[in-house]
C-alpha cells in the first residue's frame, strides 16, 4: 500500500457525537469541525493537495467553483497557510458587498477570476489555458479539480475510515450519510471502507450531479484510489447507495421547508448545517432514518459549509 504525503491542516480526530433532534437520537461525524476559517470536509483533501502543492514548489495553487464554493474558500486559507498564493475561477458575478466564503476569499487575498455558468462549463480548459500563460513567464501552477477530487484529494476520506474505526465498532452499524457535490468524499469512504473489508453503506445525497452520473464519478474516483494505492481490495461498490431528489430545486438553491428543517435543528441542537450541502443531507437523513427510529445504526456526516449560510442570509431570515 501506497500513502501519500500530507500537511497538517485539519484538527483530527472530529467527535462523533450522540444528538437529540425531536425526541430521536443519532450519531454525528462532526467534520465541521476540521477548523475554524479551515473547516469543512474540503481541509482533509487538502492536506494532500497542498503537500504536492509544496513539493512541486508551485508559485501558484488554482481552483474553481461556485461562488459560495467552500472548496475554494478552503483552498484559499490553506494555500496561505503554505505560504503560496491563490487563483480561483468562480461560477458568478463580482458583488459590491461580497458574503460568506466570497467575502472571505477577497479578504485572504485570492486573485479571482468570474465566470459564466456557461463559461464555467470549461472551466478545466480555461485553468489549463492559464497554466501555460503562466509558464511562458516561468511560473508555476498547480490545479485543483472542482471540489479537490482527485486520487490525492481523496486520501483524506479513505484516512477518515481508519480514524472513525478508532472511534466506533463500525460493524455494529447500518451506514454513513453524506452529502455529495464532486463526490469526492464519499468516493473516498467508500474506497477506505473497501480496504478494511467493511459492509458499511455509503448513502450519498447528489446535489449537483444526476443519479447516474453521481454514481459513475464516485465509483470510477474510488476504483482509481483503489489501483494508485495499491489496496489489495475489490472496490464494494453495491454498498453505495445515492439517495436522489433531495436536491430538485437546483445545486444553488433549497426550499423552505429544508430551510425550517434547518432552522429547527439549529434551535434545537444548536448545530448549524449550510444550504447547499448538510441541509439537504440531514433532509434524506430526517426521511429515511432518524424518522424510521435509525439514527443510531447510521451515521450522519456533517461536512461543515458555516460560511455558505452566510451568503443566504435573506432566505434565512424570511423562511
Ligand atoms: C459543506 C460541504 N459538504 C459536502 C460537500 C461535497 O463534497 P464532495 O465534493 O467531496 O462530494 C461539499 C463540497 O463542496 C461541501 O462544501
Amino acid at each position: 500500500m501506497k500513502t501519500p504525503n500530507k500537511i497538517n491542516l485539519a484538527v483530527t480526530p472530529t467527535p462523533i457525537e450522540t444528538v437529540s433532534f425531536q425526541n430521536k437520537k443519532f450519531l454525528m461525524k462532526r467534520d465541521d469541525l476540521t477548523g475554524a476559517e479551515l473547516s469543512g470536509n474540503k481541509v482533509r483533501k487538502l492536506e494532500y493537495l497542498m503537500a504536492e502543492a509544496c513539493k512541486e514548489k508551485t508559485d501558484l495553487v488554482m481552483t474553481c467553483g461556485g461562488i459560495q464554493s467552500n472548496h475554494a474558500r478552503a483552498t484559499t486559507i490553506a494555500a496561505c497557510k503554505a505560504g503560496l498564493k491563490s487563483k480561483l475561477f468562480l461560477w458568478g458575478s463580482e458583488s459590491s458587498v461580497p458574503d460568506g466564503n466570497h467575502f472571505l476569499n477577497i479578504i485572504y487575498g485570492a486573485d479571482i477570476v468570474y465566470l459564466t455558468k456557461r463559461e464555467f462549463e470549461n472551466v478545466n480548459d480555461i485553468m489549463q489555458a492559464e497554466r501555460k500563460i503562466l509558464s511562458r513567464k516561468m511560473k508555476t501552477a498547480y490545479i485543483i479539480p472542482e471540489g479537490g477530487s482527485t486520487t490525492k484529494g481523496i486520501y483524506g476520506y479513505i484516512s477518515f475510515v481508519s480514524e472513525i474505526k478508532k472511534q466506533i465498532n463500525i460493524d455494529e452499524l447500518n451506514g454513513i450519510v453524506v452529502a455529495c457535490g464532486s463526490g469526492g468524499t464519499a468516493a473516498g469512504i467508500l474506497a477506505g471502507l473497501s480496504y478494511y473489508k467493511s459492509d458499511l453503506k455509503v448513502y450519498a445525497i447528489n446535489v449537483l450531479y444526476e443519479e447516474h452520473e453521481m454514481r459513475r464519478k464516485i465509483l470510477n474516483l474510488a476504483q482509481a484510489a483503489i489501483l494508485e494505492f495499491k489496496f489489495n481490495c475489490r472496490l464494494r461498490n453495491e454498498n453505495l447507495i445515492i439517495l436522489d431528489g433531495y436536491s430538485k430545486e437546483g445545486y444553488k438553491s433549497i426550499n423552505k421547508d429544508k430551510l425550517k428543517l434547518i432552522k429547527n435543528f439549529a434551535k434545537e441542537t444548536g448545530i448549524l448545517l449550510d444550504p447547499v450541502y448538510t441541509g439537504k443531507a440531514f433532509k434524506a437523513f430526517n426521511d429515511k432514518f432518524l424518522m424510521k427510529g435509525k439514527g443510531m445504526k447510521n451515521i450522519f456526516l456533517h461536512t461543515g459549509g458555516i460560511f455558505g449560510v452566510f451568503g443566504r442570509t435573506d432566505e434565512y431570515l424570511n423562511t
